[in-house]
């Protein structure tokens, strides 16, 4: 296997005219934008798939992605290497704070299944951290068993095969609470597989952000989109946040990263006050 570290020697010069070349086709397609801090990012991701396929100019490559089902194919692989997929359980402790507030009080005021939405989720963990929440809080402020369900949607199809399975090692899964840990997954060699129970609440889907138009979701009490839109152009954030909040039921709540979109305003949204965490509230 080729690591990164030694392959950065070995890429070929990355030009200008390549560089943008890539930076558009990155852009028009998944909405990153590269900057030209990361552009040895790009040119050593490049470099390493290059490689695997026996290319040696950036150019010829892109060619060979835009060019048919071969291109395509090749496209869902590169996916991988230019996204960021970092992710942990409960990571924004602020935000999910205030999601537990949220949900205690939503879980009384519709009688419908509560249905959530994890936008961009990676491998899984934001997915299952909000179906952990509800499913404890559900267990504790309802008298009757309520359904609930999550989405996890993501533009990776390999991020998005390591949601399903539910499988994560030892390491990522023991930093959470032991009461969590114990109710809600089962202890394999080196990791933990997420229990039967749990990922019947949760499904995950390929979805482009791009594409957001397309896709049939609706009447959502609770969306996040966290650590996804810092990737992307100010106007396309506020672009996609206004499509998700367009998603919302009335008074659901849409929970997006510190700081990731500025200036935003939509008449039946109100910014859910808080130093800590970004969210915003759709009028009932
Ligand atoms: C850093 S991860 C964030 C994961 C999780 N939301 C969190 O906060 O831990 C960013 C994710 O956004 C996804 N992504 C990037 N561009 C996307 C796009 N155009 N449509 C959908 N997902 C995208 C990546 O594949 C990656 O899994």
């Amino acid at each position: 296997m080729v690591t990164q570290s030694a392959s950065v020697h070995q890429a070929p010069e990355l030009s200008d005219r390549a560089f943008f070349t890539w930076q558009e086709l990155l852009e028009e397609r998944l909405g990153l934008q590269l900057s030209e801090q990361r552009r040895s990012f790009l040119k050593t991701s490049l470099a390493i798939r290059m490689r695997e396929l026996g290319f040696t100019d950036y150019l010829d490559y892109y060619r060979y992605i835009r060019s048919g089902d071969a291109g395509l194919i090749e496209w869902n692989c590169l996916i991988d290497r230019v996204t960021v997929q970092e992710t942990r359980f409960f990571r924004d402790p602020a935000a999910f704070a205030l999601t537990r507030d949220f949900l205690t009080r939503r879980v009384h005021e519709v009688t419908r299944p509560l249905s959530i939405w994890s936008v961009g989720c990676s491998t899984g963990e934001e997915t299952y951290s909000l179906a952990m929440m509800t499913a404890d809080l559900l267990r504790r402020e309802s008298d009757q068993i309520r359904h609930f369900g999550v989405t996890g949607t993501d533009v990776s199809s390999r991020a998005l095969e390591t949601a399903r399975q539910g499988v994560y090692p030892a390491r990522r899964v023991e930093m959470l609470d032991k009461r969590l840990i114990e109710r809600f997954f089962s202890p394999q060699v080196g990791q933990y597989r997420v229990a039967p129970a749990l990922q019947e609440r949760v499904c995950f889907t390929r979805l482009n952000v791009l594409e957001l138009a397309r896709s049939p979701m609706k009447e959502l009490d609770l969306i996040y989109c966290q650590n996804m839109l810092i990737y992307f152009r100010k106007w396309r954030r506020k672009e996609i946040v206004s499509e998700l909040a367009k998603r919302l039921a009335k008074g659901g709540m849409l929970v997006l990263g510190l700081g990731e979109v500025v200036d935003w305003k939509m008449p039946e949204l109100t910014r859910v006050p808080g130093e800590r965490a970004l969210a915003y509230l759709k009028h009932k």
